[in-house]
């Protein structure tokens, strides 16, 4: 039996009102990939306005790891709110909050003493993450990479890329912050091997710390394991590992901003896991609360606790309701059954993707890690010029048809996969099947 379900066009008739009231209450600003309005979800699925139902192969930007609504999450939500709604951590202690953070200081990597801050979202990690670095080192330097993410807030977007999408008209742009280039293996110079360009990569970083910024000036440097919006590219373990001798070597601190990477994404709990290098801080939101808004940072015991009295923390930071269900969606991700899972699901993605890059030109690259994988799409195999419309066509067939989809990359000619880690393999097969006929579609027909 197959899971997708359509019943009207997407959007029906209903979900075409409620976009049109977003038309009207909603600023333009604030994008949407798909035209989807959804009523509820369980697990990969979602179920439309209208009564569709589609196979979510975007799970929320990553956010839904643990699937929708997965009933210990939600059973945990729901006693947490008939105890107490929040207090605010600045106010009163209560124990969610505690026990939270007591479990990410367990579960991130390294065996030394750290401690855990409590937020919002991802930007809010970051911009604790920067400004506990700041405090520990008395020093304002931030390096960062091209492509890197970072969120919104007016800081972490200074540490964002993709200038026109993300940036444009909403400068000036906080200071002290550097940007070099970070490896990019599919687009290196023609003519040039994987090992070489690895190491110009890792010579342009040493010598930025030259012709950019002295390393005593650098409070940190902060990068995602796999670049995510970049279009899921993966960093070399010879460049994360230069990145920790560099930071050890000069009282650096390095912040894996695990964002997107984090809780299972990559097959292992933390994408740094697969390098061997382990980091100062880390910085975790999505997959987190299952959900729900929280995000945490996490790491070294001095560095956390370098900012005087009073100098971090949110009204909302860590809300009870938010701990319960982050707790609750760790002690899940964690159980090595459900990362074997993610691990499994991403070998059946990648052959199945592997398989439609035989057979379509269009797709220049199948890249990432674990189950956090990705296709690139380009007019052109040889020159890789980046094929944007045509990713935009193959997601709008792919959500007629049923499948919940997003792009990311550079230049946004990528489709990105990031569906429920819990989903299973008919589902993502099925779900991928869609995909396919939309490539064969589009490349036959144009975008
Ligand atoms: C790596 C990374 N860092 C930070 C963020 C910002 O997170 P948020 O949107 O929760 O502020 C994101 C969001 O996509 C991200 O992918």
């Amino acid at each position: 039996m197959t899971a997708i379900r359509r019943v009207t066009e997407i959007p029906g008739p209903k979900g075409r009102a409620i976009l049109e009231r977003r038309a009207n209450a909603v600023p333009r600003g604030l994008a949407r990939s798909t035209d989807v309005v959804v009523e509820s979800g369980d697990g990969a699925l979602v179920h439309d306005v209208d009564g569709n139902t589609l196979i979510d192969l975007a799970g929320g930007i990553g956010m839904i790891a643990t699937g929708h609504c997965p009933p210990a999450v939600v059973g945990a939500i729901e006693a947490q709110a008939r105890r107490l709604l929040h207090t605010c951590a600045l106010v009163a202690t209560y124990e969610p909050y505690i026990a939270l953070c007591e479990l990410l200081n367990e579960v991130t990597p390294g065996d030394f003493s750290k401690k855990t801050l409590l937020a919002n979202s991802g930007a809010e990690a970051v911009e604790n993450a920067v400004k506990l670095a700041r405090a520990y080192t008395k020093r304002a330097g931030i390096l960062c990479f091209e492509g890197g993410y970072h969120g919104r807030t007016l800081l972490t977007l200074s540490l964002t890329s993709k200038y026109g999408l993300f940036k444009q008209g909403f400068g000036p742009f906080a200071p002290e912050i550097y940007r070099i280039p970070a490896p990019d293996v599919y687009r290196r110079p023609a003519a040039m091997a994987e090992d070489a360009y690895v190491e110009a990569c890792v010579a342009q970083l040493e010598r930025a710390l030259v012709a950019q910024i002295d390393p005593a000036a650098l409070a940190a440097i902060i990068i995602e394991p796999v670049q995510g919006e970049a279009g899921f590219i993966p960093v070399p373990h010879r460049f994360l590992r230069r990145i920790r001798e560099l930071c050890t070597q000069h009282g650096i601190v390095m912040i894996a901003d695990e964002v997107q990477t984090g809780f299972g994404r990559t097959g292992t709990l933390f994408a740094v896991e697969h390098s061997g290098v382990v980091p100062d801080l880390v910085t975790m939101a999505k997959a987190l609360g299952a959900g729900l808004p929280i995000s945490a940072t996490t790491g070294r015991a001095e560095i956390m606790d370098a900012a005087h009295v009073g100098g971090v923390g949110g009204t909302y930071g860590g809300s009870p309701v938010a701990c319960a269900a982050a707790i609750e969606a760790v002690q899940m991700i964690r159980e090595p059954a459900f990362l074997a899972h993610a691990r499994r699901i991403g070998d059946v993605m990648r052959d199945e993707l592997e398989r439609m890059q035989r057979s379509s030109s269009l797709i220049g690259d199948v890249r990432g890690l674990g189950p956090m994988l990705l296709i690139e799409l380009v007019t052109d195999r040889e020159t890789k010029a980046p094929a944007a419309t045509h990713a935009i066509a193959v997601i709008k067939r792919s959500v007629a048809n049923g499948v919940v989809l997003i792009r990311a990359g550079l230049y946004s000619n990528c489709v990105r996969f990031m569906p429920p880690l819990s989903i299973t393999e008919d589902q993502v097969r099925e779900g991928l099947a869609v995909v396919g006929e939309a490539i064969r579609h589009v490349e036959e027909h144009g975008p």
